[in-house]
């Protein structure tokens, strides 16, 4: 066999056959389920009359083919394993077609699959050649109308997309529903969902007035975990008409929870599949953090209706048209929601540690690709994370009020169609006037922008030269790279007054918050009437998505730490605080010198807590060290045990230092109101939490009986999981390992419950994890099949750096093992778990030699195209 090959961008052409109309009939079984399709197909006016027609399909097979009513025999038609060709067709035709599937074993979970016995379908990006022969490609749309046939006793419930139009009886205990769809659609949009499932039924009322019925689909032991997400949904719902003028365009909403799910969620038009951990939540079972998740996740997908089903992409390439908008508008409205300090931080911090690191490794990739191999391997951090970060710079450059009008416009003008990125920032330029020329780069090039900044304060001319200098490293096929325009948002903060200065520049005053753009190389950028010397404060916000480096010294961070008026930047100036901290140790630790804790930082951790910032969930995060997978992508050179060493210093440091004040905010956060996640009672935990476990990290005896209380209070899960996360990954293991056993019984029934016990153990920092992976693996609990189940355990590990980076290569042996099996079974996680082995560059060079090896063992396999384009890159 041949190696799987890439698809490029400028091979685009527009598909030579349209389907208008798509009837589908599904006579569901098991192993072997019928499909009917009955495609009305028109040629395209521009192409050519012996144009072939050529459809999509894989794992199929073809019992009957007809065009305009006669059968087709094999002499009229070639079939592979991936297309079915006919080479005479008429300008309009009907093609009609049957084929079989089996559901039960598809564990690849793309196309129709099963999930605990129900049936469901993920089709985005090209699962829908698996259920029929079809052009599937996001350009082909259709309305579609779908009868769904199956055991009225097992699956009770059949839902497709769109509105239910006929249902009866049939023989042999079978029964049918038909639904029908309305609005054209891609393929890729299709859904299918059968079972035996029990719905929580609400409405709402659109702004022009119409009634929308609103449907969550569970099974029936999770009835009471849908509150949070309808509650979600309905916020959704008003939030992006006010805020997009956007409305829902059909009678029903329907979302359906599925155990097993390879992604987070699915916007199928009007039946919207959700993995089950993205929402079901209840205050027993699921945390803070998991009710924000589901909050987010749910209006994402909602949001999609618009940004994405209404105007979707022409191709795969324009991935991020969808994604990157529709994550900028789940991102607003989670920070308009919550505290939006606090959700800015929370997404800048993962940014910089999992996008700048694909970034920096062998799979960069620009927002829009210009060529791939297995479209499953690009829904990252950069197509959607990075996208978003670009659309935010659209709207801060634009203004709101430009920014929406563009939106207006781009819904108005491309409803209904499939397009690009340039018609999206066309619109934004058309209605604002603004250059955008040199801003689409941040579309085409890849890696992170770094920006070196030098300032300086002239006293004489009462002026501060700001110099701003820009590189973006190679990325794979990507030399050289040209500069980007790049918004910097800053301030000048004032030594002697504190406050934000007023900034001039050629005579023109901007406020004391202003955008400079940086679009060369290099820049000096001066401000004059400077009255006294400042402390830049740069990139306020997160303006671009670039790594800034500016020579301050510590005393200037403890400073904007502070003073600095933009919140975003408080937090920042506490991490790079604690990073010159944390470098000076790890120095420390490699040379084997003595570790001393750097007195400002303890000052500035004190001038914290005892007082000044009055969003407690800004403090948490502001109490909050890097974490030591953002450490490590500071580093030249990768070394996990001088990092961990180092981060556990310094926490043991402050909370010696400061063990009273740590137990003073405990205490004053300690509530026991009933649950609610409302970022008042969520700022609270978070806050006890963070100060609970600076108290565990010396077991302190008041510490340790706090959490022991915490635990056995069983609260909530948040708290609950909290204070076992601690017991565990202590030392004391004669309290963690009963907490644990009772926590795992009490448990045994709640899959997603469980998924929290697996990743709590193998976090752990102590160095006995992957026998307990090894172990846990053949936990009744654990199933390979389940990718939450492989996230929770075996992705969770390879995220343990001092216990996945062991010098013996277990670790890394262990990952590849399972991989090797995935690539069998479900393609699409394999390729996601090798992920940390890919980035071995980063690592000193026995452990280079051991990653390497698996690499190499991995590619010596028969390889899904997944996993092989991975692979191939991550040893080029
Ligand atoms: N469009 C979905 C979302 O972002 C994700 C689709 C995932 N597709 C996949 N093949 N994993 O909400
Ligand atoms: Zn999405």
């Amino acid at each position: 066999m041949s190696d799987p090959q890439p698809v490029y961008l400028s091979d685009y052409q527009p598909p030579n056959y349209q389907v208008t109309h798509t009837e589908l009939t599904f006579d569901l079984d098991p192993t072997a389920t019928r499909v009917k399709a009955r495609l009305m197909i028109e040629r395209h006016s521009e192409a050519s009359d012996d144009a072939p027609l050529v459809l999509n399909g894989e794992h199929l097979t073809l019992l009957k083919l007809a065009l305009d009513g006669s059968p087709l025999t094999e002499a009229d038609y070639r079939l592979n394993d991936e297309t079915l060709r006919i080479e005479d067709v008429p300008a309009a035709f009907i093609l009609e077609s049957e084929v079989e599937i089996a559901p039960s074993s598809n564990t690849a979970l793309e196309g129709l699959y099963q999930s605990n016995g129900m049936y469901c379908t993920q089709c985005e990006a090209e699962g829908f050649r698996r259920i029929t022969y079809y052009p599937d490609r996001p350009d082909v749309m259709a309305t579609f109308k779908v009868t769904v046939i199956g055991n009225a006793t097992s699956e009770p419930v059949l839902l497709a997309n769109g509105n239910p139009v006929a249902q009866g009886a049939l023989e042999n205990g079978r029964h049918f529903v038909t639904w029908e769809d309305p609005h054209p659609k891609p393929c890729y949009l299709f859904a299918l969902v059968a079972g035996d499932l029990h719905k929580v039924e609400d409405r709402f009322t659109t702004m022009s007035g119409r009634q929308v019925a609103l449907q969550l689909w569970v099974e029936q032991e999770n009835l009471d975990k849908t509150e949070h997400a309808m509650a979600s949904l309905k916020r959704a719902m008003v939030w992006d008409e006010q805020t997009y003028g956007r409305e829902y365009d059909l009678d029903l909403f329907m979302i359906v929870a599925v155990n097993d799910f390879n992604m987070g969620a699915m916007e199928n038009k009007g039946l919207n599949i959700f993995n089950s951990a993205a929402v079901l939540t209840h205050s027993n079972t699921a945390t803070d953090a998991a009710f924000q998740n589901v909050e987010g996740i749910v209006a994402h997908e909602y949001f999609h209706n618009w940004s994405g089903n209404r105007v979707t992409c022409r191709d795969w390439f324009q991935l991020s048209l969808k994604e990157g908008f529709t994550v900028f508008r789940d991102q607003c409205f989670s920070a308009d929601t919550n505290s939006a300090p606090v959700k800015r931080i929370q997404d800048v911090s993962f940014f910089r540690t999992a996008q700048f690191a694909e970034d920096a490794g062998p799979t960069a990739h620009p927002i829009r690709p210009d060529h791939f191999i297995e479209i499953t391997n690009f829904y990252t951090l950069t197509i959607y994370e990075k996208g978003a970060e670009v659309v935010r710079m659209l709207r801060n450059l634009l203004g709101w009020e430009d920014f929406r009008r563009g939106s207006d416009l781009y819904f108005e003008r491309f409803d209904g169609q499939a397009v690009t990125i340039e018609d999206f920032v066309g619109c934004m330029a058309e209605v604002s006037g603004a250059d955008l020329e040199q801003f689409m780069r941040w579309y085409s090039q890849a890696g992170t922008p770094e920006i070196d900044a030098r300032g300086e304060y002239d006293y004489a001319h009462a002026e501060y030269h700001l110099t701003l200098r820009q590189r973006t490293p190679a990325t794979p096929g990507q030399p050289d790279k040209l500069p980007l325009h790049i918004p910097v948002r800053m301030g000048l903060v004032g030594t002697k007054s504190g406050k934000d200065l007023p900034l001039t520049m050629n005579g023109e005053t901007l406020g004391k918050d202003a955008v400079i753009h940086l679009r060369e190389y290099e820049q000096t950028f001066i401000f004059t009437d400077v009255a006294e010397a400042p402390v830049p404060s740069l990139l306020r916000d997160f303006s671009a998505p670039v790594k800034l480096h500016f020579p301050y010294s510590r005393e200037d961070l403890a400073f904007l730490l502070t003073h600095d008026s933009d919140g975003f930047n408080r937090w920042d100036a506490g991490q790079r605080l604690a990073m010159l901290a944390l470098d000076d140790l790890i120095a420390a630790h490699r040379n084997g010198v003595e570790k001393v804790m750097d007195s400002r930082v303890v000052e500035a951790f004190r001038t914290l807590l005892t007082g000044q910032v009055s969003d407690k969930a800004v403090l948490a995060e502001m109490l909050t060290l890097p974490s030591e997978a953002y450490i490590a992508e500071q580093q030249p050179i990768i070394d996990v045990d001088a990092i961990h060493a180092a981060r556990e210093f310094v926490r043991q440091s402050l909370a010696m230092a400061l063990r009273d004040e740590f137990i003073a905010i405990y205490n004053d956060n300690v509530s026991d109101e009933p649950y609610a996640p409302t970022p008042e009672q969520i700022a609270q935990r978070s806050l006890k939490n963070v100060a609970l476990a600076y108290l565990m990290s010396i077991e302190d005896e008041q510490g340790l009986a706090l959490c022991e209380a915490q635990f056995a209070a069983d609260h909530n899960m948040t708290d609950v999981r909290h204070a076992l996360t601690l017991l565990v990954h202590s030392d004391r293991d004669d309290l963690a390992s009963p907490a644990l056993k009772a926590f795992g019984q009490k448990w045994a029934h709640d899959p997603l419950v469980m998924d929290q016990w697996f990743t709590i153990q193998v976090t752990r920092p102590q160095l006995d994890v992957l026998e307990r992976v090894e172990y846990l693996m053949q936990h009744p609990a654990f199933s390979i099949k389940n990718p939450n189940k492989v996230r929770a355990l075996v992705g969770a590990f390879a995220q343990n750096r001092v216990n996945f980076h062991r010098l013996d290569g277990k670790g890394y042996a262990l990952l590849a093992d399972v991989v090797i099996e995935l690539n069998r079974l479900n393609p699409e996680i394999a390729a996601r778990l090798i992920t940390p082995l890919t980035r071995w560059q980063r690592f000193d060079e026995e452990r280079q030699q051991l990653m390497r090896e698996q690499l190499e063992r991995i590619k010596r396999e028969p390889l899904s195209s997944n996993v092989f384009e991975v692979v191939e890159k991550a040893l080029a």
